[in-house]
């Protein structure tokens, strides 16, 4: 697929697999606006893609305050005209017993990883319409398709983000707008340092690299996949608890215990 004169928005592009996305988009010629909070890490994605995009640019935001999405979808469409492509990718993570927990905490994690989505969505959806065309992608996780120990709010947000795609799906296909929602298993970025010590533990040897899921999000762009699990091994786990989801809670059960 040609991506020149694309323009993609993502959030979340000041690391990890953000900032990898952004990069990838800019060597295949598309304009990159990427978000997040902190404006310093951004100038190092800005910093990374100027020479192979230097339209492209970033904007300090945080997804989950709806004036400040706004004003980004607006200074973008502003500039641009349009926006081809959202990549909702912010998110932050959680490893902790439910009950210890606070629920500002959880609130923090629904407002970053489901409300983010549904605001930045909300926003930029209205000119993919008119336009009859446009690419939505959500960046879930295996945690989305199996609750896991210790995760609740984290699994809650992603389970509630695959549900709103598939929703959505149905919605805006028909409006030539096209949905995916990418669930990586675990990936070498800062995300997970917080909690590392608390289980579950997945096996280093396991973990991919952001460089290893960017080309599955592109993938599921071009062809048009609405569901795409990275790596393989989690798709099949995936498919294993979908054919037996019982037996599948009891292995699981056992191997936490
Ligand atoms: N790493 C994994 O093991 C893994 C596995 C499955 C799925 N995922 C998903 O993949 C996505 C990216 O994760 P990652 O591993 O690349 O994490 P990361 O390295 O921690 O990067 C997270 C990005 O999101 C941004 N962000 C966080 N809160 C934000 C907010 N409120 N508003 C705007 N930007 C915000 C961060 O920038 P600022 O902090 O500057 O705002 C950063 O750019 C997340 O949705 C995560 O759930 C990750």
């Amino acid at each position: 697929m040609d991506f020149r004169g694309k323009i993609v928005l993502i959030t979340g592009a000041s690391r990890g697999i953000g900032r990898c996305l952004a990069g990838d988009f800019a060597k295949r010629g598309a304009t990159v606006v990427g978000c997040g909070r902190s404006r310093e890490h951004l100038e190092e994605t800005l910093d990374d893609i100027r020479a192979a995009s230097p339209m492209s640019r970033v904007i300090a935001c945080d997804v989950g305050d709806r004036a400040q999405v706004r004003a980004m979808v607006e200074k973008t469409i502003a500039d641009f005209g349009k926006i081809d492509i959202l990549i909702n990718n912010a998110g932050i993570g959680m490893r902790r017993p439910f009950i210890e927990t606070p629920l500002d905490t959880i609130e923090e994690i629904m407002r970053t990883n489901f409300l983010g989505m549904i605001y930045c969505t909300h926003e930029v959806l209205p000119s993919m319409i008119s336009r009859g065309s446009g690419h939505i992608v959500n960046i879930s996780s295996g945690s989305g398709h199996i609750g896991t120990l210790n995760m609740v709010a984290y699994c809650a947000s992603k389970f509630a983000m695959n549900g709103f795609s598939e929703s959505l799906y149905h919605e805006l296909t028909p409006l030539g707008i096209h949905v995916s929602v990418v669930s990586p298993g675990p990936v070498r970025t800062e995300f997970n340092r917080p909690f590392a010590e608390i289980p579950p533990k997945s096996p280093p040897s396991l973990a991919v690299t952001p460089q290893a899921v960017s080309p599955a999000v592109i993938r599921a762009i071009e062809r048009q996949q609405f569901e795409v699990v990275v790596p393989h091994w989690l798709a099949v786990i995936c498919w294993l608890k979908r054919m037996a989801p019982n037996l599948f809670r009891a292995v699981l059960h056992r191997m936490f215990r």
